[in-house]
C-alpha cells in the first residue's frame, strides 16, 4: 500500500453537511464531511486531544466536532474551539491531518500523501464521461475480502476469463496470442494491453442474451497508479464498454471498489439495470476466486509463484509498484501491524511539508531498496 496517490473515499452523496462519515482506508480511519461551502473535506479520524473518533461526532457550522470533549476542527484540520479553554486560541499543535480532495463521477477522492500539488500523480480520469455517445451506469460500490493488489492483478490478467467467467461466455484468448508475451504498453503512471478473445462455440455473451453474442472481442485492461484499473471490452468499433475500477485498500485483506461502467451502445436508460446485473454476476465470479487466494497478499518474490507469458501485465504492474517503492512511498505494513493498538499513525498530509508540531506519528514507510 502506498502513500501519495488519489484514493476513492466515499460516494459523493454519502458525504454530507449534517453528519460526518467514517471509513477505513489502508488500515487507518478517516472522517469525511462538507464544509460551509459544500466542499468535501477528509481528515484523519483521530482527535489529537485524547484520541476520540471525530467521525462519531457531528458537524457544526461546516466543521467537525469531537464527541468526547467537544473540540471543533475546520476542514483544514485546525482546531477552532476547545470548550474547556477560555476564549483564547487553541494551541498550534491542536490540528489533525487534512487531505486534498476532488469530487468527480459521483465519488469523493482524497490525496493521501504529502506531495505538493505540482508533483502529485494525476487525479482520476474518465475521459468518456463527457463524450457524446457514451452513458454511465450509476456508481456501484462493493467490497472484496482480498488484498487490493490481488484485485488489481486479477483485472490485469487476460487468461482467467476463460475459466472464471461463464457469465461472459468464458472468452478464451486468441490461440496465437495466448502463448506469446503480452504486448503491454506504458502510459503515464501505468500500463495497458489489448488482446483478442474468441469463443467459437457460444460467442461472447455480452449481456447474457443470444442477440448480443459475438464470436470475437477485443478487450484488455490497464492501470494508473497502484489502485485505478480500467477494462476495455470492444465488441465492435461502436459497441464498447470502458469500465473504471477505483480501488481503496480498506486494510491488508479487504478492498472497497468504486465501479463506473461507461458504454457506447444500448444507450437507453432502461438498459442500465440489465447491464448492472450482468456486471454484478461477473464481479461475483472474480470475488469467489480472489477471496480464497493464499497467501492473502502478493508474495514479495516471484520465486514464490510460477509466472508465464500471459502474466505479462501483472509483471508490469509489479514493476511500476517497484518504482513507487523506490520513491519511498510504500507503507511498512509489518511495522504498522506491530504497533497496532499502541500508536495512532497518520499518512502525512501536504501541510506537514510546511509546518511542524504534529501530534500523530507519520506512517512507517519502507526505505527505498535502491
Ligand atoms: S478526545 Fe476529542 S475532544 Fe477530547
Ligand atoms: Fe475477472
Amino acid at each position: 500500500m502506498y502513500i501519495n496517490f488519489w484514493y476513492p473515499i466515499a460516494a459523493a452523496d454519502d458525504v454530507r453537511e449534517d453528519k460526518p462519515l467514517r471509513m477505513e482506508v489502508m488500515g487507518l480511519r478517516y472522517v469525511a464531511f462538507r464544509d460551509d461551502k459544500g466542499t468535501a473535506r477528509v481528515l484523519r479520524d483521530v482527535c489529537v486531544h485524547r484520541g476520540g473518533s471525530l467521525g462519531k461526532g457531528w458537524v457544526r457550522d461546516g466543521q467537525v466536532v469531537c464527541p468526547y470533549h467537544g473540540w471543533q476542527f475546520g476542514g483544514d484540520g485546525k482546531c477552532t474551539k476547545i470548550p474547556t479553554l477560555p476564549a483564547d486560541k487553541p494551541p498550534a499543535r491542536a490540528k489533525v491531518d487534512s487531505y486534498p480532495t476532488t469530487e468527480r463521477y459521483g465519488i469523493v477522492f482524497a490525496f493521501l500523501g504529502d506531495l505538493p500539488e505540482a508533483e502529485r500523480p494525476p487525479k482520476p480520469e474518465i475521459p468518456e464521461w463527457d463524450q457524446a455517445g457514451w452513458r454511465a451506469n450509476s456508481l456501484t460500490v462493493f467490497e472484496v475480502g482480498a488484498f487490493y493488489e490481488r484485485s488489481m492483478e486479477n483485472g490485469l490478467d487476460p487468461s482467467h476469463n476463460e475459466f472464471v467467467h461463464p457469465a461472459q461466455g468464458s472468452p478464451n484468448m486468441n490461440q496465437d496470442l495466448r502463448r506469446k508475451p503480452l504486448d503491454v504498453q506504458d502510459v503515464p503512471w501505468g500500463s495497458k494491453f489489448l488482446v483478442r478473445f474468441e469463443n467459437e462455440e457460444k460467442g461472447t455473451e455480452a449481456l447474457g442474451e443470444k442477440s448480443t453474442l459475438v464470436p470475437e472481442v477485443e478487450a484488455g485492461s490497464g492501470h494508473i497508479g497502484p489502485n485505478s484499473m480500467i477494462t476495455w471490452i470492444n465488441f465492435s468499433e461502436t459497441n464498447r464498454f470502458s469500465q473504471y475500477f477505483f480501488e481503496a485498500p480498506v486494510n491488508e485483506s479487504r478492498t472497497r471498489i468504486f465501479f463506473v461502467n461507461m458504454r457506447a451502445f444500448l444507450l437507453e436508460p432502461e438498459n442500465d439495470e440489465r447491464i448492472a446485473k450482468v456486471n454484478l454476476i461477473v464481479a461475483k465470479e472474480d470475488i469467489e476466486i480472489l477471496e480464497e487466494l493464499d497467501p492473502i497478499r502478493t508474495p514479495d518474490s516471484t520465486t514464490k509463484e510460477v509466472l508465464v507469458p500471459s502474466d505479462g501485465a501483472v509483471l508490469r504492474y509489479r514493476e511500476w509498484l517497484k518504482k513507487w517503492d523506490d520513491n519511498g512511498w510504500r507503507i511498512d505494513l509489518k511495522e504498522m501491524r506491530d504497533k497496532q493498538g499502541d500508536v495512532a499513525y497518520a499518512i502525512p498530509c501536504p501541510e506537514r511539508r510546511t509546518s511542524g508540531n504534529w501530534v500523530l506519528d507519520p506512517v512507517p514507510l519502507l526505505p527505498p531498496q535502491g
